[in-house]
Parts: C-alpha cells; sequence; structure tokens
C-alpha cells in the first residue's frame, strides 16, 4: 500500500514523477505528493489529498519550479486520515528535508514522545513525520551526511517500512531504505529511479536492481550504492523487466479490469508456455527440487483474499494428481495459532503481487519453523518469491486494476501445473492421467475467449438490471465453492453490494434462511457428464430455494439440459473435465461484478477504501 517513486537524473522530475505515481497509483489513492529540488537548490514541496488527478490539477494551476531530482507519493492512509496534512511528502529542518515512507512505524509513538520531549512539534498525524523529524535531527548530529544520518534513523525504526529522503543540501541525491515492504531500482542512461515496484519506471528503462531486506540505497545520477543498516556495502541483484510498458496501459479498454478480464485467456495461456514436455508438466524453475518434492508429506497453503480462494481449488488437484494432504490457510491467521511444521511440510504461498504482508509473514514463519517454501508469485522481483525456497511464477503480465481477475485464473493455473509436477516426480501420477490434464489445460484460453465472445454482453445486460440488488447470493459445490467465494468477494469488492459465497450443500444448515423472494442467487453447477452425482445434488439444492422464491442464476455447462427448467437465466461455460470447470465458471463471475459496479456507475478500478497491494499487516 503507498506508491513510493524517486528520480535523479537530467530530466525535468515533475512530468517523471507523476507518470510514476500514475502507474502506482493502484497502490493506494487517497492522497499524492511530491518534492523537487529545483535549479537554485530549493526543496518544493506539492500534496494532496484526493486521486492524483486533484494534484495534477493543483500543479498545472501553480507549477513547482523545475528541477532535475525528486520523490512522489500516493498513499493508503494508516495513520490519519487522508487530508492534505497528513499526505505525505513530511518535511522537517526547516522544510529542506522530504521524506515519503510506505508501511507502519511501530515504534513512531515512543519516538514521536521522545522528540516532542526535546522540543520538535509535528504537523500531521502520521508515523511518517517522525521519521522525518528523526532523520533532520540525525542529519544534524552526523555532520549534514544525509548518508550516514539516514543509516542512524532506520536503526531507530521498527515496523514495516520503505523510506525515500531527499535534502536542499544535497542536490542529485535520494537515499531509500527498505524493511518487508518493497522498493526496486531502475538503471537508465544518466539517470537513476526508485520504485515500489517497477511500473514505476518500465516506460524509462528495464534494467532493474533488487533491493534486499534491511539495505539502504543512495542514487545519483547514472549511479548506485547499496548498503546494510551498518553501511556494509552490498551487491544489488540485477534483472530485467520481462513486460513493456505498453502491457500496463488501458489501450483503448474502459477499465483496467475490462482489459484484464479480455487476458484471463493469455494469462493461463502465458502461465502454461515452456512448461510441458511430451504431454507432461515440466517446470524448469523447479530443477534440481526433485529430492525435495519427493521429501515432503504435506502441503500447506498460504494466502488471502482471492488467491486463497485459488489456493482452495488448487487443493482439489494436489490431492488428486500428487497425492499429498493439503491444508489452505488464510495467511494472517497461520502463523497465530502455533501450527505444526516441520522439514516434510511444504508451504505454498501464493501473491499476485508478491508484497502483501500477511503473506511475507506467514512464510518468513514457515521458514524459521523448519518448512520448506514455494512462492507462486506474479511479480518479478518481488519480497515473497526472494523470501522463498524456490518459485513457480505467473505469467499474467501487469495487473493494475485493484480488483486481481487475470492473476485469479493464472494462479489456478499454476497450482494445476505444480500439482502435476509434483504427481510426476513423485510417481503418483499415470502417464495417461497427465496427458489427459495437458490437454484439458492446453484447451482452457480458448473456451475462456469462447465465454468472453459469447456470453460478455448477456452477462453485462444481468447486471445492468440487477444494479438495484441489495444483496447476491453464490453457491457452488466441490470445486464450484471457492468460485462461489470468488465470485461474492468480486461483487461486494467493486459493487458495494452485500453478498455471500456458501457450499451449497451447507444452504439448508442455516443461510436457507436468507432466501425471500426475488433473492438473487447465482448457483455455479458441476458437469452432468464428469460429476453426475454432485451436478444432481445442485439441481435439488437449486429447487430448495426457487422454492422459497429465489431468482436463480446458473452458470452450466453447454449440453445441461436438466438444469433448464429451473434456472431464471443460464449462462453457458464450455464442456470441460470436473478440476477445469473453474477455469470456465469464474469468467463469468469476473463480468458479472465488473458489469454491475459500472451500472452503479462506480470507478472498477480504485474502489473505495483498498489498495492492491496490501503491504501493512
Ligand atoms: C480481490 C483481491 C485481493 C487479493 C489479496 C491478495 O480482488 O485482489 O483479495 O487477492 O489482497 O493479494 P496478493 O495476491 O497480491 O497477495
Amino acid at each position: 500500500m503507498c506508491g513510493i517513486v524517486g528520480y535523479v537524473g537530467s530530466r525535468p522530475s515533475e512530468s517523471i514523477l507523476l507518470s510514476g505515481l500514475a502507474r502506482l497509483e493502484y497502490r493506494g489513492y487517497d492522497s499524492a505528493g511530491i518534492a523537487v529540488i529545483d535549479g537554485d537548490g530549493h526543496l518544493g514541496m506539492r500534496k494532496r489529498a484526493g486521486k492524483l488527478q486533484v494534484l495534477r490539477d493543483d500543479l498545472q494551476h501553480a507549477p513547482l519550479a523545475d528541477g532535475t531530482s525528486g520523490i512522489g507519493h500516493t498513499r493508503w492512509a494508516t495513520h490519519g486520515g487522508p487530508t492534505d496534512v497528513n499526505a505525505h511528502p513530511h518535511l522537517a529542518d526547516d522544510g529542506r528535508l522530504a521524506v515519503i515512507h510506505n508501511g507502519i512505524i511501530e515504534n513512531f509513538a515512543a519516538l514521536r514522545a521522545e522528540l516532542a520531549g526535546s522540543g520538535d512539534t509535528f504537523l500531521s498525524e502520521t508515523d511518517t513525520e517522525v521519521a522525518a523529524v528523526l532523520l533532520a535531527r540525525e542529519y544534524h548530529a552526523n555532520g549534514e551526511d544525509l548518508e550516514a544520518a539516514f543509516r542512524a534513523t532506520v536503526q531507530r525504526l521498527d515496523g514495516a517500512f520503505t523510506l525515500l529522503a531527499m535534502h536542499e543540501d544535497h542536490p542529485g541525491l535520494v537515499v531509500g531504505a527498505r524493511r518487508n515492504s518493497p522498493l526496486v531500482i531502475g538503471l537508465g542512461e544518466g539517470e537513476t529511479f526508485l520504485g515500489s515496484d517497477v511500473a514505476a519506471f518500465v516506460e524509462h528503462t528495464r534494467h532493474a536492481l533488487a533491493i534486499g531486506q534491511d539495505q539502504i540505497v543512495a542514487i545519483r545520477p547514472g549511479s548506485v550504492t547499496v548498503t546494510d543498516f551498518d553501511g556494509v556495502a552490498v551487491e544489488p541483484e540485477p534483472f530485467e523487466v520481462t513486460w513493456d510498458a505498453a502491457a500496463a496501459e488501458k489501450g483503448g479498454w474502459s477499465s483496467f479490469m475490462a482489459k484484464e478480464v479480455s487476458e484471463e485467456p493469455e494469462a493461463v495461456a502465458n502461465t502454461v508456455r515452456g512448461r510441458i514436455h511430451d504431454d507432461a508438466v515440466v517446470i524448469p524453475e523447479l530443477d534440481g527440487l526433485d529430492d525435495l518434492l519427493r521429501g515432503i508429506h504435506r502441503i500447506i497453503i498460504v494466502a488471502c483474499g482471492t488467491a486463497a480462494y485459488a489456493g482452495q481449488v488448487g487443493k482439489y488437484a494436489l490431492e488428486q494428481w500428487a497425492r499429498l494432504p493439503v491444508d489452505v490457510e488464510l495467511a494472517h491467521e497461520f502463523r497465530y495459532r502455533d501450527p505444526v511444521l516441520d522439514e516434510a511440510t511444504l508451504v505454498v504461498s501464493i501473491s499476485q503481487s508478491g508484497e502483501t504482508m500477511d503473506t511475507l509473514m506467514a512464510v518468513k514463519y514457515a521458514h524459521e519453523r523448519g518448512a520448506k517454501t514455494l512462492s507462486i508469485c506474479n511479480t518479478q522481483g518481488a519480497t515473497i518469491p526472494r523470501e522463498s525456497d524456490a518459485i513457480v511464477y505467473t505469467h499474467a503480465g501487469p495487473e493494475v486494476a485493484v480488483a486481481s481477475t487475470k492473476a485469479f485464473v493464472a494462479q489456478i493455473t499454476a497450482l494445476y501445473l505444480l500439482a502435476l509436477h509434483v504427481g510426476r516426480v513423485r510417481g503418483a501420477l499415470s502417464a495417461a492421467t497427465s496427458a489427459q490434464a495437458v490437454a484439458e489445460l492446453e484447451a482452457v484460453p480458448e473456451k475462456i475467449s469462447w465465454i468472453l465472445e459469447a456470453e460478455q454482453e448477456r452477462i453485462a445486460q444481468l447486471a445492468r438490471w440487477m444494479a438495484d440488488s441489495r444483496s447476491v447470493l453464490f453457491l457452488g459445490r466441490h470445486v464450484g465453492f471457492p468460485i462461489a467465494l470468488e465470485g461474492a468477494l468480486k461483487l461486494k469488492e467493486i459493487s458495494y453490494i452485500h453478498a455471500e459465497g456458501f457450499a451449497a450443500g451447507e444452504l439448508k444448515h442455516g443461510p436457507i434462511a436468507l432466501i425471500e423472494p426475488g433473492q438473487p442467487v447465482f448457483v455455479i453447477v458441476p458437469s452432468p457428464v464428469h460429476s453426475p452425482v454432485l451436478h444432481d445434488k445442485v439441481v435439488s439444492n437449486i429447487q430448495e430455494i426457487r422454492a422459497r422464491g429465489a431468482r436463480v442464476i446458473v452458470i452450466a455447462e453447454e449440453g445441461d439440459a436438466a438444469v433448464l427448467p429451473f434456472g431464471d437465466e443460464v449462462v453457458r461455460i464450455p464442456l470441460a473435465g470436473s478440476l477445469f470447470e473453474p477455469l470456465l465458471a469464474v469468467v463469468p463471475l469476473h463480468i458479472f461484478a465488473m458489469g454491475l459496479a459500472e451500472a452503479r456507475g462506480l470507478d472498477v478500478d480504485q474502489p473505495r477504501n483498498l489498495a492492491k497491494s496490501v503491504t501493512v499487516e
């Protein structure tokens, strides 16, 4: 949460900072600000509550003086509401020092009391201003050496933070530090960038350096130094960004979410690409790990939100194909209940951003307790994969809309690949089952494309009709259950309508009391061909709710005639094996949530109160 950008070079920094912030706005969008050191060596700063556009308008009306270095911030409020005063940057040393921050400084109250006790005053309610004031003190205590002062400051901070700072006395220098919060370096020709992720600078350069935990970076035009918190030099790890700036542009779509839903077929295809050999799954990143995979006795999947629902789908595949017991845990619950972990446990984390603090902490905890860790992640150079023993990247491309869509189908795909890979390595999977699963997986992108072409407009129309609904329920069974949960999450997240997902069999144990005449209920119907028993049970569940007046929207396989009489609306998905149905059934639910939010005139990309990358616990 919070997007951070820094620049030093020879070009005017304001427009570089603002375009970097535009690409990072998904990380937080309740206020934004920049600080620039101008040609006369003065530090100018502007910050405004509201979306980035409010700041842009303000700067257009009253520009800052030109400069070639600066820092910028887009905020998701933690300490103090989203006001002009609480927005970043925060200034200290008589306005000559500017600081921006992502994360939470846990000992800020004690530090603030200490500084106030020695005469310092504060304008804002933020933890960040405390860091700025402390840095100003250290600056003078360390002979006005900004890097030394920065080292002394970060050593006194507890919690999670990425901090950037610049001082009028040192134009052309931006210093940064990270602890449990992201920061990457971009290397241009005679210019250097810092960003919360590569999106901040990908339009200028694809050459990047990853900064490790508890490291400090100092950037100058065309040069970078990285040290640990004690000042010992370390070598940052170089990497190339594999996608270009256009991949993170809207490109004519009404929203990033619309674009990203349209990219679901590619997200699956790209995640599968290069991982199939002779009808078997071989994940190159897991080369050399066969002994590790043979030695494990159980898997625990840790993730949050949509990624956790992908994990719940993946559990079915891992149990079926790899024959390993699998538990799926919300990452934020996992480490607070003393779970039983040993070196025969593989903890699989799933994260689009690779920065979700709850998931990161769960991975670190698992590692400390001796478990093996594997990360399924969509973001190169992110913290979670760097903290894990093994990585399987999803190749969904950059996901900008706050609500996760294409990453979800890519995560399920990666879990299926992992299940097939582990099943093969452990000898739990027959060649015939593997070949059939591979063929099904390879057919998924085309089937999703069919849904997008054949059903999109009808689902969007349904969403428009239902724009005034007060509550929508979602039912599923087996792999359809986590899809029901995902459908409900997506709807509440972007349309602010109450929505709940249930296992269809659970309804009669309580939730059926919610059904009253006209209550809309989506039901994901299992395949009559591949899961006839479950299919018939779900059809019975539909009859139970219709008898109580529910308005039923069924998501059913083409050719499923038995369900037709019971659906007020029927959305078709192509025929697929049971385990592959989730990858198809979720697509109408993503389209529906988006259509309904649009019909209510809401911002589908930036829903209220949320941020894409949740880097606080
Ligand atoms: C919902 C959504 C969130 C994320 C969750 C985990 O649409 O996007 O529930 O799935 O915050 O985020 P990552 O995958 O980045 O760890």
